[in-house]
């Protein structure tokens, strides 16, 4: 054997692994045949879960989640919706709801100058997800939600965003798909799954949807999709800082 081929074998001893222990059927999905199934076959699982992961116990802590106004038009909607909504977030136990209104942000529309420390910035560096409410302006979403958006960048980053939107005919999707673009910008992820009225001002009647059932099963669905974004999202922060 040349020099060349006796270097390649001895890479290839170097990498060999032992053979495993366990044997996963169920892809880490909790279901496992030991070669040696004793007593201690449940805590070999946990010790190789946890260094497969690195997670020792899984962070269930409830997610701090701020929900974005996205409208500050004199007459607005947005608070019947946001008011809906927020009975949805407080309805659960997995989250902790704060809402940051784009009326009352006080942000300058320019950049011109340094910005003056505003009240909502820790509130959203804080976060650990987002729930974006909009109306569709024009097909797309309010210069107010935008200039807020722009005026931060870290207190986006590697968190969920939950969107939801409200309407003429179109129900604020325009809105909500441009929306995606601008926080895939920010590293920030929005979630798959989302909540929009059509023609909103008809379809409630004393602040509640007329038929709650398919928006308030719409909500739940959106919502368990950015709980498991927003534990993933925020063990990863701790274990690993998002350096972009
Ligand atoms: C400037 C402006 C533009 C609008 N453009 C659209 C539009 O493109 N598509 C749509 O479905 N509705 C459109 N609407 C209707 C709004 O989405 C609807 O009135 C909504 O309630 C506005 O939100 P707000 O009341 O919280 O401001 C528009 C409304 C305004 C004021």
């Amino acid at each position: 054997m040349g020099e060349k081929r006796k270097g390649a074998a001895r890479a290839c001893e170097r990498v060999t692994l032992p053979a495993p222990r366990t044997l996963d059927l169920n892809f880490g999905r909790g279901i496992r045949l030991s070669s040696m199934q004793t007593d201690t076959a449940q805590t070999d699982t946990a010790q190789t879960d946890t260094a497969r992961t690195g997670i020792a116990h899984p962070d269930t802590a409830p997610l701090r989640v701020v929900l974005v106004i996205g409208s500050n038009r004199h007459g607005r909607f947005g608070p019947v919706v946001a008011d809906w909504l927020l009975d949805r977030l407080r309805d659960r136990d997995d989250l902790v709801a704060e809402v940051v209104d784009v009326a009352e942000a006080d942000l300058p529309m320019s950049f011109a100058s340094p910005p003056a420390p505003s009240a909502v910035t820790p509130k959203l560096a804080s976060a650990d997800a987002f729930v974006v409410l909009t109306p569709e302006y024009n097909h797309s979403f309010p210069a107010g939600l935008k200039n807020l958006v722009d005026w931060h960048f870290t207190e986006w980053q590697a968190k969920p965003v939950a969107l939801v939107s409200y309407g003429g005919v179109s129900g604020g999707l325009r809105a909500v798909e441009h929306l995606r673009q601008v926080f895939a910008e920010l590293h920030a992820v929005t979630v798959r799954d989302t909540v929009s009225f059509h023609n909103a001002g008809s379809s409630f009647e004393d602040g509640r949807p007329k038929d709650p059932s398919g928006p308030d099963a719409a909500a739940k669905t959106m919502l368990d999709q950015l709980v498991w974004w927003g534990r993933v999202l925020r063990q990863g922060r701790t274990a690993m800082p998002y350096t972009r």
